[in-house]
């Protein structure tokens, strides 16, 4: 058997990135509360949960476009199947320092336009959760002597649900870190399990905070009459660069 490694994503490979990745984030509470959902993809039958599955596909392939566009990095951990084919199994969107995916130009090139009705810019996306975010991080970054913006962002991975639990992400996290040690690299984290691998990886949470407490439940989901609008929980998570952790190996 060949074995897995991660390289660049190829244009010809988002395609096949956002289709695994919408069935990895179908149940997530950030991407429910993004897409403004009342019942989750899983729980609808056809063709509604089809043509939402589709849209919150659309959504994460332009998010990686957007990553691409403002000079990130889109990685993948690729399986040789002989013959040249290759299974592509997890992806990893790395934001580089000082650059951000939110301008109107990127997200125009990304083709954004395509999920604004569904997920996309949103009032939740661009007025809280990005500016709540984005607070944090500067606060903990400058508390280290960083400009707000010195960071490197994984803005989003996923690993295919029929591969995950094989040590693909930490395939994709050890060439990640190799190439952005020089800086903290900041991400946030919406399920518990999602975040205990990064803390597993190397990350430590800064802060929990509740989105969307008074609207949704704990799944991101609009809630229904009578049920706890209780939010759910965010972590937001920084690995610190090698050369923060030698300065603070005596603290
Ligand atoms: C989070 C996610 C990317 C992990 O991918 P994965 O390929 O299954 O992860 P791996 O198999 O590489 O596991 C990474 C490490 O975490 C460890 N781990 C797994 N579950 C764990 C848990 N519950 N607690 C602590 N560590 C755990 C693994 O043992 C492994 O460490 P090891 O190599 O030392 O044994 C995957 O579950 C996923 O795609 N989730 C949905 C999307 C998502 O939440 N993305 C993250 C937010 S952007």
């Amino acid at each position: 058997m060949l074995e897995a490694y991660v390289r660049d994503a190829r244009p010809s490979d988002l395609e096949k990135i956002s289709e695994f990745a919408a069935r990895a984030f179908a149940d997530d509470p950030e991407m429910n509360w993004f897409g403004g959902l009342s019942t989750a993809i899983m729980d609808d039958n056809p063709p509604l949960s089809v043509r939402k599955l589709e849209n919150l596909r659309i959504f994460l392939d332009s998010v990686n476009r957007s990553v691409t566009l403002v000079g990130g990095r889109v990685t993948v951990v690729a399986i040789p199947q002989g013959s040249g084919q290759e299974e592509i199994v997890a992806f990893a969107a790395w934001v580089p320092p000082h650059k951000v995916i939110e301008g109107t130009m990127t997200a125009i090139r990304a083709r954004t336009y395509r999920s604004l009705f569904s997920w996309g810019f949103s009032f939740r996306t661009t007025v809280v959760f990005k500016p709540t975010i984005g607070a944090i991080v500067k606060e903990v970054l400058q508390s280290k002597g960083y400009q707000s913006t010195d960071h490197y962002r994984l803005e989003i991975t996923a690993t295919d649900p029929d591969y995950q639990g094989k040590g693909y992400c930490r395939l994709l996290m050890k060439e990640g870190f190799s190439t952005c040690q020089s800086k903290p690299i900041t991400l946030e984290a919406t399920t518990a399990h999602s975040r205990d691998v990064y803390a597993h990886l190397g990350f430590e949470v800064v802060e929990s905070l509740t989105l969307g407490k008074g609207q949704v439940n704990n799944r991101g989901l609009r809630i229904a009459k009578g049920e706890p609008a209780t939010g759910f929980p965010v972590y937001v998570m920084i690995k610190w660069s090698s050369t923060d952790v030698t300065e603070n190996a005596g603290d």
